[in-house]
C-alpha cells in the first residue's frame, strides 16, 4: 500500500488540518507525531526509501526501532492537506534510540520538527505510563491558553482549577489536571526533559508564553483534549474581560459530587479553598 492511502496517514493529515482551521497553527507553529503500529508499518513498508541516520538530540532507549509519522520543521499545518509528502515524514529510530532516519516524505528536503526531542521523550514516558496505549503527541499554539500564561500564576494547581471551573466537562476529560512549564528556550533537550517529567502525571502540559502539548491514545482523543482545554481557556479569557471576579462558580464540593457520579478521581490538591 502507498503511504498516503493508509488510514493512519489520512487521520494524521485530517488532525493537522483541523488544528489549522482552529487557528492554532500560524505559519509553521505547532507539530504532531504518531507512534505507528507494527502492522501499519508492515502495510506501507514497500513505499519506504531510507535516508541517512541523524542524531535525535536526546536518548529514548524504550522507543528503539519504533516508527513515527511527524510534521516537518518549518512546515506549515495549512499545507499538510495540500502537499502532505512535502510537509510530513515517517521516521525510524535506531536500536539504541539515539538516531533517526527519514524513510518516507519531506520530498523537497528538511527534517522532522525541531521539537522532536520533546515529542519522543513524551512518547517514551507515555508509552510506559499507559502500557503502550498512548500513541499521539500534539503541540499547538492555542491563543487563549497562551494569553492566560500572562495573567495566572504559572502553577499546575492554578491552571488546573481555573480550567476545570470554566466548563463542567473539563474535570471529566482531564481529571489528572494540567502541568505548566515556565518559559524556556524551545527546540532542545532541556524543555523536553521538563515537559516529559510533567507528562508522567498529566496528559496536558502548557508551555508558558508559547503553547501546549497534549498526549492521547488516538487522534480524536488527543485533538479533543487540546480543544476542550482551549475552549475552557477562551471562556476564562471572556469572563476576565467582563469582570475580574466570578459572581458564582463550580465549588470544591460541586467537584466532589461530580467525581462521585462520573466515577473519576479528582485529586484534593486541586480542590483547595481560595
Ligand atoms: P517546527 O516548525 O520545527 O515544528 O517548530 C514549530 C514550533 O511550534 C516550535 O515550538
Ligand atoms: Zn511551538
Amino acid at each position: 500500500m502507498r503511504v498516503l492511502d493508509a488510514e493512519f496517514v489520512k487521520n494524521f493529515i485530517r488532525t493537522a488540518n483541523d488544528g489549522w482551521e482552529q487557528g492554532w497553527h500560524e505559519r509553521n507553529g505547532g507539530n504532531l507525531s504518531y507512534r505507528i503500529r507494527l502492522e501499519e508499518v508492515e502495510a506501507v513498508k514497500e513505499d519506504f526509501e531510507p535516508k541517512e541516520w541523524q542524531p535525535i538530540g536526546t536518548t529514548v532507549p524504550k522507543l528503539a526501532k519504533e516508527y513515527f509519522i511527524v510534521t516537518g520543521s518549518g512546515k506549515y499545518f495549512r499545507n499538510v492537506i495540500i502537499k502532505p509528502e512535502d510537509s510530513i515524514c515517517i521516521i525510524e529510530l535506531d536500536e539504541k534510540g539515539e538516531n533517526y532516519r527519514i524513510v518516507w516524505g519531506l520530498v523537497n528536503g528538511g527534517r522532522p520538527t525541531s521539537e522532536l526531542p520533546t515529542h519522543l521523550m513524551n512518547h517514551e514516558v507515555k508509552m510506559i505510563a499507559t502500557g503502550g496505549k498512548h500513541r499521539v503527541i500534539y503541540h499547538a499554539h492555542p491563543t487563549n491558553i497562551i494569553a492566560l500564561t500572562f495573567v495566572l500564576p504559572l502553577e499546575d494547581k492554578v491552571f488546573t482549577r481555573e480550567l476545570w471551573e470554566m466548563s463542567t466537562e473539563c474535570p471529566v476529560i482531564f481529571p489528572e489536571g494540567v502541568g505548566v512549564v515556565p518559559w524556556m528556550v524551545p527546540g532542545g533537550r532541556d524543555i523536553a526533559v521538563a515537559t516529559s517529567e510533567l507528562m508522567k502525571k498529566y496528559n496536558l502540559a502548557i508551555w508558558a508564553h508559547h503553547g501546549m502539548f497534549a498526549s492521547g491514545e488516538d487522534f480524536d482523543l488527543t485533538f479533543g483534549l487540546m480543544h476542550t482545554a482551549e475552549k475552557s481557556a477562551e471562556i476564562l479569557v471572556k469572563m476576565l474581560s467582563m469582570q475580574p471576579n466570578k459572581r458564582q462558580t463550580i465549588t470544591p464540593d460541586n467537584f466532589r459530587d461530580l467525581a462521585k457520579d462520573f466515577n473519576v478521581t479528582l485529586p484534593e490538591e486541586f480542590l483547595y479553598e481560595k
